[in-house]
């Protein structure tokens, strides 16, 4: 079968590594991909919301199965686009269509959704040019912190916590009238701030059915100890200790099932990956986000831990049936480390050479920011490299992914040298 996966990031490098190694797999093609995917596929240098581009690709490699990695394609409705298209009808395409993909891309539509649905989140209200000093008001009747996020996509900047009544108003008016976040902020969501730890759920559904993939932590802060500005993510830990059997089953029934209940009965197709950020908030479980994609660096340890074949599974769930498919689950734990420019998530260098990735050992080193230059590898982006190690301790599995880091280095590396710690 051959196969195209787009986007450019760790998380791609994960999915294509794993994909390549399926005995089902003739050819993978990655677009754009990054130097870490070359190594396992072809990367293809072409636009990948430019649907035509990708239409003329796909016949012409004769690819089975398209895999969209980001949110982008799949809210601006790659999967409409291919089902509309009597050319492509052979072509299987995984993810959500255009409307159900407003779970990540529209937070008003998200919101509606689970309040229709019964599904536990945090309380809130949208307010936009018209009703502004009702979002005032609002605000003013919730406790600090503020939450306040943009309804559309803002490249994962779109949310903001806010500590002063002041600043929430600031914020609002800066959001609504100022188009802070451009378009996507014209409309905006105020929420009850949640307290609690964060987890990354995720499923796989045919559109009937799902499969639960490991779950995992992602720390989102630029600092250690969880301090500075958020990030895409700067490391990620699975399995989740306090992700228990019981507070699974609360997940699923509470949760999961909800949402693919709800996803039915308002016939939004839906044929890939679900994301459920969720915050535990004293052993209830509550959604903060829906994203219609895998994380990021979250799939960096999720998928090394999945030992059986994904593609068949990939496949299935893209045409619309599981038929009984399971999923085997390595039980050993996996760790992966950010290496990232220094400056990130502000500004950072690019094309600083990568030296020493032929000296690490035993851990699977996953490109995220990364290009080929005048035969070195170099850095092309915030977050460079995910260092994953898979280990039958958390600290083994965390020494491994600290010494080999060591062994890497490029102009102003940077990495958070606690990740995982607090679960030890
Ligand atoms: P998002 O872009 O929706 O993932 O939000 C970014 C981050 O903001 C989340 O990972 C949480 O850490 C935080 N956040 C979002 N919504 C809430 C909330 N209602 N209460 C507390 N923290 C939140
Ligand atoms: N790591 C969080 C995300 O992918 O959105």
């Amino acid at each position: 079968m051959n196969v195209l996966l787009l986007g450019s990031g760790g998380r791609e490098h994960a999915l294509a590594w794993k994909i390549a190694q399926s005995p089902l797999l003739n050819n993978l093609f990655i677009a754009p991909g990054n130097a870490g995917t070359a190594s396992v596929g072809v990367n293809l240098n072409i636009d990948i919301l430019n649907f035509d581009t990708l239409k003329k690709i796909v016949i012409e490699k004769e690819i089975e199965l398209v895999i969209p990695g980001p949110e982008e394609p799949l809210v601006r409705g790659i999967y409409d686009y291919f089902h509309g298209d009597k050319d492509l009808s052979a072509v299987a395409i995984l993810g959500p269509s255009r409307m159900a993909a407003n779970l990540e891309g529209s937070k008003d539509f998200a919101k509606q959704f689970m309040a229709k649905y019964n599904i536990p989140t945090a309380g809130y209200g949208v307010f936009d040019k018209n009703t502004i000093e009702k979002g005032v008001n609002f605000l003013r009747s919730l406790r600090a912190p503020y939450v306040l996020k943009a309804d559309g996509l803002a490249a994962g900047k779109g949310v903001l916590i806010e500590h002063s009544i002041e600043e929430a108003v600031t914020a609002l008016k800066e959001m609504v009238i100022g188009e802070k976040f451009g378009a996507a902020s014209r409309k905006v969501v105020i929420e009850e701030f949640l307290s609690g730890v964060e987890l990354s759920v995720f499923v796989l559904t045919d559109g009937k059915s799902y499969i639960l993939l490991p779950e995992a932590k992602d720390y989102k802060r630029v600092g250690e100890g969880d301090t500075g500005p958020n990030t895409g993510g700067m490391g990620a830990v699975s399995p989740v200790p306090f992700a228990s059997k019981a507070f699974m089953e609360k997940v699923r029934k509470q949760i999961i099932e909800p949402t693919l209940d709800g996803l039915k009965k308002e016939k939004l197709e839906y044929r890939g990956f679900i994301f459920f950020g969720l915050m535990n908030c004293d052993g209830i479980p509550k959604v903060i986000e829906y994203n219609v994609r895998m994380g990021d660096p979250e799939t960096e340890v999720v998928i090394p831990r999945i030992k059986s074949d994904i593609l068949p599974l990939l496949l299935a769930a893209a045409k619309g049936g599981f038929n009984g498919t399971t999923l085997e689950i390595d039980e050993r734990p996996a760790i992966t480390v950010m290496l990232v420019s220094g400056g990130y998530p502000g500004e950072y260098g690019k094309g600083k050479v990568i030296h020493g990735l032929n000296k690490t050992r035993d851990s699977i080193v996953l490109h995220a920011g990364t290009a080929a230059g005048n035969g070195n590898i170099v850095t092309n982006g915030g977050r460079v490299l995910a260092v994953t190690s898979l280990r039958n301790t958390m600290q083994e599995a965390l020494d491994a992914s600290y010494n080999n880091l060591k062994e890497i280095d490029f102009e102003n590396k940077y990495y958070r040298r606690d990740i995982g710690k607090d679960l030890l």
